[in-house]
This record gives C-alpha cells, structure tokens and sequence, in this order.
C-alpha cells in the first residue's frame, strides 16, 4: 500500500492508493457508523460494496451541486440521526467530493470525513486541498468551506470501468502539475512511455499535497494551481465543456504568454503545447472569444481590468503575473486559428 501523510495547520489527512472495499472494512472498527454520499453510476456499478452501508446516492451533475443536494443530505443525515462517532464518506468524482466535503462540514458544525475518489480527475486533484463547495447562481463553487478530509483513499479499481474521456480530463491536470512543479514527469508523460498508474497518481497528489499544505487558504502559493485555470473557468461556464478540455486550452494560452512575456523559451513553450496536442482533440470544442471574454470580465478574480494568470517561468517554475485582458483577447484569438 502507498500512502502519504498531509499535515495542514489544523489537521492531517492520510492519502494512500489500496483497495477501497478493504479500507472501508478496516475503518468500520474506527466509527460506529460509515455513511455514503455516493455518485449515482458508482452505485449501480459496486452494489455489492456499496449496499452493505448506509447511503445516499446523488446525481453528480454541476446543476446538482447545489444547496438542495445539500439540503437533502442534511435531511438524510437527520432522518438516520448521524452525529459525530460517525464518518461521512464521499464517493465519486470531484462534484461528489466537494458536495460531501461541504455537507460533512457544515451538519452539526462538523462530522468527519473522507473521499474514495472514483476518477482520475478526483484521484489526482478535485478530492485533494480541502476546498469543498456547491455552486451558486451560474457561478461554480460560490459558497463551501475549506477543511481538510481524515482521509482520501484512491482504488485504481475504479478506473477500469471510467470512460476514456473520463481519463483524459485527469490528463489535463496531471500535465499541469508536471508543468508546474516536475519537468521530469513532462518527459515522461510526452514519450508515453509505459508507467504504473499508481506511480503517476501518488506523484502528482504528492505535488497538490505539498503545495496546499503551505498554503492551505490560498494566501499565494496555491494560486500556482490555477496554472490555465483562470481561463477554464469561464471556458467551463460558457460552454459546459469537460473540465480537462478547458483547463487543456488555459494552458495553451498561459504558455504562450509566458512565451511573449519572455519567460519561457520558444522551444520549451511549443514543446509543452505539443504534449497538450499530443493528449487534447479540441475539434469539437469550439469556442468564440466574444462569449469567453465576457464571462472572464465577471470572474471573481478579476482585479479592474486585469487578471491574475498563472505563467511559466520556467519548465517547473510558475509565477503569477497580472495580465490585462486586452492582451488576454489576442491570445484567445490565437487558440482559435492554431486549433
Ligand atoms: N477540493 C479541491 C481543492 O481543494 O482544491
């Protein structure tokens, strides 16, 4: 079993990669009971683990990351009088994650909790940082709470049964965290070489793990996450394409402006912009920087008429630079005539 230890300012989490039946086994001697917020399709798929607890299923929609999903977990957890010698266990993707990290924390002021992530995505970042949250009012993750789960336990069990695109939505963050904190892990991942999955998953937790556990609040190191995220978001709220797909095209553009800016290299920045080709079809992803440009304007983290871009230094170096938006706009035009 692979496992490692994230000590944050007021807690500590342990993340380890094992079988998530016999986690579970093992943590039904820790609390009196184990309660499940389960993704619908996992449900269905692992009945047989699932059905042996007492849970909730939900469906793990962005339009049901809400306050009444939430809502309903509270009356769920009242009806069975769930109090805190219990566990509340989120098991799923990134929204089932965020929805029991903010349902958890918030019943009773604060149950336990942990996560199964059951998607690459989920493995490697959506359940790791303890960001936890719904979405409000067309904006994502408006309202939540940052605290940290006892626990996040990934089977790569799961992930036998994920869709392909499933997968190569994880492969956009799992590229950025190479481009932003390992340049050996860029090569690796550009000759496609064979690797354990594993390997690469507690690697590239690792470097989540590390970065949050500085900066647990998003005071300024973390911010380095949101390397092409700034721009995804919007992407995201426009058009509702995958998470990886947006973040993918983020990073296009935060490489190329940190080419302009003179920070990294032309060969370096075409080369990072190949591995993204090399992984990314944005053929059916169209996108139109009118609509993209307007809902950056609304982005929470604008600041006047610039914002906040996570760039490259360097291979492994990020930095975070204000950019205006007009110049933002031109290299938006520029993903669209190279795509
Ligand atoms: N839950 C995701 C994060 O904290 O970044």
């Amino acid at each position: 079993m692979n496992s490692i230890e994230i000590a944050y300012n007021n807690s500590k989490t342990e993340y380890l990669i094992s079988d998530a039946e016999l986690f579970l086994q093992n943590l039904e001697t820790k609390y009196d009971r184990l309660v499940l917020i389960v993704d619908s399709n996992i449900e269905n798929m692992y009945n047989s683990i699932i059905s042996k607890y007492l849970y909730i299923s939900i469906i793990a929609t962005e339009v049901n990351k809400s306050q009444e999903t939430i809502n309903r977990i509270y009356s769920f957890c009242l009806h069975h009088h769930v109090n805190k010698s219990d566990i509340i266990i989120g098991i799923g993707g990134g929204i089932t994650t965020d929805i029991t990290g903010f349902a958890a924390s918030s019943f009773k002021r604060g149950i336990d909790f942990g996560f199964i992530p059951t998607t690459l995505l989920a493995m490697v970042d959506a359940s790791i940082g303890g960001k936890n949250g719904i979405n409000y009012d067309g904006y994502k993750n408006m309202i939540g709470s940052v605290n940290q789960p006892k626990f996040i336990c990934s089977d790569i069990l799961f992930l036998k049964t994920l869709p392909h695109s499933e997968v190569i939505n994880g492969y956009a963050e799992i590229i950025k965290s190479a481009a932003i904190a390992d340049s050996l892990l860029t090569e690796e991942l550009f000759r496609k070489q064979y690797f354990d999955l594993s390997y690469i998953i507690l690697k590239v937790a690792n470097i989540k793990i590390s970065i949050v556990s500085k900066d647990e609040k998003e005071q300024g190191l973390r911010k380095v996450l949101n390397f092409g995220h700034t721009l995804a978001h919007s992407i995201e709220k426009e058009y509702l394409y995958p998470h990886g797909v947006a973040v993918a095209m983020g990073m296009i553009v935060a490489i190329q402006l940190s080419f302009k800016y003179g920070y990294l290299s032309f060969n370096k920045s075409n080369h990072l912009i190949k591995l993204i080709y090399s992984y990314f079809d944005f053929a059916s992803y169209p996108i139109c920087i009118n609509d993209v440009v307007d809902a950056i304007r609304f982005d929470k983290k604008r600041n006047g008429d610039s914002i906040d871009f996570v760039l490259l230094q360097d291979l492994g170096t990020p930095l975070i630079k204000k950019i205006p938006i007009n110049i933002l706009m031109e290299n938006l035009y520029d993903i669209c005539v190279t795509r």
